[in-house]
């Protein structure tokens, strides 16, 4: 097969090779212990530090405030169970969406099970949270509130500014999933008021089981780990420095990258281009997610009287890769919970399909799919009942 086409980039993205070089002399030559005391030690605890350094520059954070972990699920774990269990003498009520990712919505459940209360708030039909719903949900006991910074399925991004506001205004933590947000979009944790950030390396060019918590000092939050002293004693476990120094790469390029308008407009140029293509060639599309408060990478859609997945299996014979949903679902025949939240029916919802663009994407990419794509759908309609029908 000729070139793959990878547009599933929400799911993960290549290792940028500036990165692999920062990593490989770390699984290679310096493979000491950063904890041991001797000078072989002490240079790689260096490199850790410096990778700190860079992380705290993508968010405007203080160095000191940022935790290394396995990856967005441990932060959003680290993130909530740890807010949690440190504040329950003060309340057990939770705020979070219905859309936010299985990292979020899981945790919330299973404190649920713990005698903690958890209020998902709903969203509109471009998935944003309604302000005036989030201010009548705070109570008392009210001890944290989560809401993602932007969605992994539909890209839209939430008022996390406002958020912050209103957060801070009632003396709550704010913590937000900002998984897909980072290497994206600026973040300023300090200007949002944020107490609390997760983001994972493998979504914007670094490795793998790597990511970050950003914890504001003031917090009171427990680990979860209990171990030894690494991390200042916020997560025990002999440091993935590979994988550190990895995200810490991956971070300076997405400095890099955020301060250079013409790549940015370049992903943004093809998304818009993929967009009006596929509206133009195929009727009855959905466009899900925000039109404008949606990251630039993200197309969302439903193509209705088709199933998701049956135009996955097609375009991947033609080498070219999206995804259905979220990773994390879609090994499983449910719609997705984003866009049944959005209030999609059932039948539409299966129909949905997601394209995730990177900065190594490029025209000819986004034009192969534009005229792949549209075969594949009339050959799956003219096989549907639905279609035939025109049931929906
Ligand atoms: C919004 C969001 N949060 C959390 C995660 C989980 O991150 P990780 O794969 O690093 O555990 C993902 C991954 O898809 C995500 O998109």
């Amino acid at each position: 097969m000729n070139n793959p086409i990878y547009l599933d980039n929400n799911a993960t993205t290549k290792v940028a090779p500036e990165v692999l070089d920062e990593m490989l002399p770390f699984l290679k030559e310096e493979y000491a212990n950063p904890s041991s005391i001797y000078s072989f030690a002490q240079s790689i605890k260096k490199n850790i530090e410096q990778a700190r350094e860079k992380v705290a520059q993508l968010l405007n954070a203080d160095s000191s405030d940022i935790v290394f972990t396995s990856g967005g699920t441990e932060s959003d774990n680290l993130a909530i169970k740890g807010i949690a269990y440190a504040n329950r003498e003060k309340g057990k009520h939770i705020i979070t969406s219905s859309i936010e990712h299985h990292a979020v919505l899981n945790t919330c459940k299973y404190l649920l099970k713990q005698g903690f209360d958890v209020t998902f708030l709903p969203v509109d039909k471009y998935g944003i949270i309604d302000l005036k719903e989030l201010k009548k949900s705070i109570r008392k006991d009210t001890i944290l509130v989560s809401i993602m910074f932007a969605n992994n399925e539909i890209g839209t991004i939430e008022p996390i500014e406002e958020i912050g506001k209103i957060v801070k205004e009632k003396g709550i933590y704010f913590h937000t999933d900002a998984v897909q947000a980072a290497g994206k979009i600026k973040i300023n944790v300090k200007k949002l008021n944020i107490d609390l950030l997760s983001i994972s390396a493998h979504k914007f060019h670094g490795p793998k089981g790597v990511g970050a918590l950003y914890v504001k000092k003031s917090v009171n939050f427990d680990n979860l780990l209990h171990g030894g002293h690494q991390e200042k004693g916020k997560r025990a476990g002999t440091e993935n420095v590979a994988g550190i120094l990895g995200l810490g790469k991956a971070c300076e390029l997405a400095i890099d990258y955020l301060n250079d308008q013409k790549q940015q407009q370049k992903i943004k140029m093809l998304r818009d281009k993929l967009e009006k293509g596929i509206l133009e060639k195929i009727p009855e599309i959905i466009i899900n997610g925000h039109p404008e408060k949606r990251i630039d990478n993200t197309l969302n859609i439903c193509i209705k009287y088709i199933e998701g997945e049956s135009i996955l299996i097609n375009l991947d014979l033609e080498g070219i890769y999206a995804s259905s949903g979220s990773a994390c679902t879609s090994g499983s025949l449910e719609p997705s919970h984003v866009l049944l939240a959005l209030g999609l029916p059932h039948e539409i919802a299966h129909g949905s399909l997601r394209f995730s663009l990177s900065k190594y994407t490029e025209e000819k990419e986004i034009e192969k799919v534009l005229e792949i794509l549209p075969e594949i759908v009339q050959k799956l309609r003219n096989l549907s009942p639905l279609w035939k029908e025109k049931k929906i």
